[in-house]
This record gives C-alpha cells, sequence and structure tokens, in this order.
C-alpha cells in the first residue's frame, strides 16, 4: 500500500496510508477499481458471513426502503421488527426470547451494561453498577464497552475517561497467565481463570457488581483462544451466587461464525443477556443488538413500569432489519451451519499441515469458520519484538497476492504476541479455502525471507 499524506477529504482509519477502491464484490472476493480481485479471507472485519453481491438481500433492503425506510420506535414498529425478532428468539437459548436491536455491536453491549444496571437498580439493589470484563478481549469502543473491554491498546488512550471497571485474565491454556497445567487443572478440577472471578467479585463487594461480560471464543484480541470445557459452568455458578448477570458477547461469534447458531451453546450455558452484531445482517447493513432473558423482562416490567431508560434513533431501522431477515432465510434455506462445520475442519486441517511446515507458526486454533493462527519466534513460542508486526507484514503481503486476512497483536499480555484470523464467509467453498491457504503460504513465508534479509528477524527476548 502506498503511503503518504493524501489529498481528499476522508478521515481515512490511517491518514497516511492508500487503501485500494473497491468498486463491486462478488461471492467470496472484492474487486478494486484497477481490477485487482481480493479473496476476503476474513469477511471483512468477520462481518460479511455470506460474501458479496447477494441480489435478494439488496432486494429486501430495497422494498423495505421503498415501503418504509424509517420510523421511529418511541412512536412506531414495522412488520419486519416482528419477523427478525421471532426469528432470532427461536435460534436463541431457552428464556432469551426478547430483542432490542442496536445499529453496531458497541452499542449492543453498551446497551447490555445499561440494562444490567438498571435491572439491578430497580430491583432495589442500587449500589450495582461494577462491570467485570476480561483483559485481552474487545467489547466495543465507545466509552462504556472500551472500559468494559480489556484491549490495552485501544485503552491506553483514553484511559481518564474511562469507568471504573474491573478485569480478570482471559483464559488461555496454551499461554496460562496463572502459569497452570491444562491437565492438572482439568485433574484437580480448579481453573484458576474462573475462580478468579470469585475473588474479584468478593474484592470489588458483590452489592456493587452489575454484570460479568466475556466472548465465549476470544476474537479479535486473541485469535480465536476457546476456553476450558468447564469455564462457562463454572463462571455461570458464579455470576448464580453472587447476583452477578453473565453477558455473552456474541457479535463475532454468532449467527453461525463458529459452527453453532451462538458460541455459548459449546458450554452448554444460559447467558442472561446475548449480545451480537456483525453476522446478523452478514454485512449488508448496520445491525446489532441483545436478546434477553426472560428474567430480566419481568423485571422492567415489574419494576420499572416496562420501560429500559435507553434507546437509540436507528434501533430497529427497518431497512438493516430487513437485511437481517434475508440473511437469516438464507443461512437456514442454506444449510450454512452445516457447510460451517464441514470447511471449517478442512480449513483447520489445512492450517495444521501448514504449521507443520513452518515452524514459526507457534499455534493453530479456534472454531468453525473462526480460526486463529499465533506466530512466534521459536518453538518456545517467544514473541516477536512488538514494533516487528508480523501479522501485518504478513497482511500486507496477502494483499499484494490477492487475499485479505484479519491481523492482531498483544496475544499474550496485550503487547507482545502476534495472531491472524482466519475467517472466509461462512458458505465459502473447498477451492476457495484451496486458494486462501495457497495465499497464506507464501505471505508468510515472503514475510520470513524478507524479515531475514532486513536483519530484524529477532525475538522479544
Ligand atoms: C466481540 C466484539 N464485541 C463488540 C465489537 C464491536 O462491534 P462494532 O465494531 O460493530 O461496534 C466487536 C467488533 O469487532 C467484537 O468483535
Amino acid at each position: 500500500m502506498e503511503r503518504g499524506m493524501r489529498d481528499d477529504h476522508v478521515f481515512h482509519r490511517d491518514l497516511s496510508k492508500k487503501y485500494p477502491l473497491i468498486t463491486h464484490g462478488k461471492g467470496s472476493y472484492l474487486y478494486s477499481e484497477e481490477g485487482t480481485r481480493y479473496l476476503d479471507a476474513c469477511s471483512g472485519a468477520v462481518a460479511a458471513n455470506l460474501g458479496h453481491g447477494i441480489e435478494e438481500i439488496a432486494s429486501a433492503m430495497a422494498n423495505q426502503a421503498k415501503r418504509a425506510a424509517f420510523v421511529h420506535t418511541l412512536r412506531f414498529e414495522t412488520p419486519v421488527l416482528y419477523k427478525l425478532s421471532e426469528k432470532i428468539a427461536r435460534f436463541a437459548p431457552d428464556g432469551l426470547n426478547k430483542v432490542y436491536f442496536t445499529s453496531g455491536g458497541s452499542e449492543a453491549n453498551e446497551s447490555a451494561i445499561k440494562l444490567a444496571r438498571q435491572f439491578h437498580r430497580d430491583a432495589g439493589k442500587p449500589e450495582k453498577h461494577v462491570v467485570i470484563g476480561r483483559w485481552q478481549s474487545y467489547h466495543g469502543n465507545t466509552f462504556g464497552s472500551l472500559s468494559a473491554g480489556g484491549d490495552i491498546k485501544r485503552r491506553q488512550v483514553y484511559t481518564p475517561n474511562l469507568l471504573h471497571f474491573t478485569h480478570i485474565h482471559s483464559p488461555n491454556c496454551l499461554r496460562c497467565p496463572f502459569q497452570r497445567d491444562k491437565g492438572d487443572c482439568d485433574s484437580r478440577q480448579d481453573w484458576s481463570c474462573s475462580t478468579s472471578l470469585e475473588q474479584l467479585i468478593l474484592e470489588v463487594g458483590p452489592q456493587n457488581v452489575s454484570a460479568f461480560i466475556a466472548e465465549p471464543i476470544t476474537g479479535s484480541q486473541l485469535g480465536s483462544v476457546v476456553p476450558p470445557d468447564n469455564y462457562f459452568k463454572e463462571v455461570r455458578r458464579i455470576c448464580d451466587q453472587y447476583d452477578v448477570l453473565l453477558i455473552a458477547d456474541e457479535v463475532m461469534t454468532g449467527f453461525g461464525r463458529t459452527g453453532k447458531t451462538f458460541a455459548i451453546e459449546y458450554f452448554d450455558v444460559i447467558p442472561d443477556i446475548i449480545t451480537f452484531g456483525k453476522g446478523i445482517s452478514a454485512g449488508y447493513a448496520p445491525l446489532a443488538g441483545m436478546i434477553v432473558h426472560d428474567r430480566l423482562i419481568k423485571g422492567l416490567i415489574q419494576n420499572s413500569k416496562g420501560k429500559f431508560v435507553h434507546g437509540y434513533t436507528y434501533s430497529g431501522h427497518p431497512v438493516s432489519v430487513a437485511a437481517g431477515l434475508a440473511v437469516l432465510d438464507i443461512y437456514e434455506r442454506e444449510k450454512i451451519l452445516e457447510n460451517v462445520v464441514e470447511k471449517g475442519n478442512y480449513l483447520l486441517q489445512k492450517l495444521i499441515e501448514l504449521k507443520r511446515e513452518i515452524p514459526l507458526i507457534f499455534d493453530v486454533r479456534g472454531k468453525g469458520l473462526l480460526l486463529g493462527l499465533e506466530f512466534a519466534a521459536d518453538a518456545e513460542g517467544t514473541p516477536f519484538k512488538q514494533d516487528l508486526q508480523i501479522t501485518e507484514r504478513i497482511n500486507e503481503k496477502a494483499i499484494e497476492l490477492g487475499a485479505v486476512f484479519y491481523p492482531g497483536s498483544g496475544t499474550i499480555n496485550g503487547y507482545l504476541g502476534d495472531h491472524l484470523i482466519v475467517s472466509p464467509p461462512l458458505n465459502s467453498k473447498t477451492n476457495e479455502i484451496d486458494e486462501l491457504v495457497h495465499i497464506l503460504r507464501k505471505s508468510i513465508k515472503l514475510t520470513i525471507e524478507e524479515i531475514r534479509e532486513a536483519g530484524f528477524y529477532d525475538s522479544a527476548k
């Protein structure tokens, strides 16, 4: 990518970068103005889950825009709102039956944090307001969601503005923050990553804690790390014991990405709130929200006159909701979950083979089509120097070769460690997976050569 200040009026994500201009997309591919084809191997930001250019979704949105593009949900509602809510509630775990829409995942988590607070306050527990999150988790970029999240690099700039929420370590057996061994934890049935939640609740005071928020499988910050099998069962038990609501952030994992409709299903636990985003509209429109347990709804009816003191102009926007409805129809009709499991297993095997071939790949992990690679400078897992930005480099090489991935860093402690998310559209075909792996292999090898030649192939030791 070309660098340098550009003579235009766009406030670019990186003001010094020149980005390829995409004119259109078809299936798993994006096409630039210059005619370059890019394989979308990360579904944008794990959002474009059905790929690009689907006429059926575009028509559903256009038809809704022609009928009623906007109504304010304080005064009016639309038939599509009922249809989509009903469908989501049908897909959701037992007891989660009411759907609240927002435009993005940050707003969804913001809404969940506020709902938890109001629910407790109106139930006569006015002190409950602290949210416990986890280091190296991401819940969004608004102040509330950023405060709950644990991405040090994103938080740091705004630390003075953040709310006084607290955090425990994320589970990560490969690099256990408690220096424990998975086998030992399992045999003792004692996982420090979950017991630390109880310790923190007791320290803050259970009377002050409103909710615990966690991604069932940690996406952008850890590169698809799956917790120990019993982690969420323990978390649920602890939350119940101290009257703390459990918010499962499924903004990235929800609607089939991991091979289940919701990733929390892997752990046989029912959260109080599930937040969702991205996959619900497969990126065709800004749409996200939360699914709320009957228990909380009953509380609002009994104690809050049925009103959640919150709301956005674009909550339940008819055009976005119509997109969501068309997307869920396609997920069902095309049996997308089955494809995710099949292609996910296929891709996982290919990545494991790649790891055998390229020693710098330290780990391959994930579920369904949310897979992650972790990179390290040696077999012991020593991280690369932070400013090497190895996965950014690999991704830039991949873009030159015609594919785009989702790089990340801070895997080990928020600063050190590098990972790459591989998350192609959920309807990917085998030949596309093969092409993805081919470009990835080449990109990694070229990057290694390049950094070796430049003499800064070195670890952070
Ligand atoms: C787990 C998770 N939660 C929340 C968000 C924030 O969503 P949005 O960017 O739509 O506000 C993201 C975005 O990547 C996410 O991955």
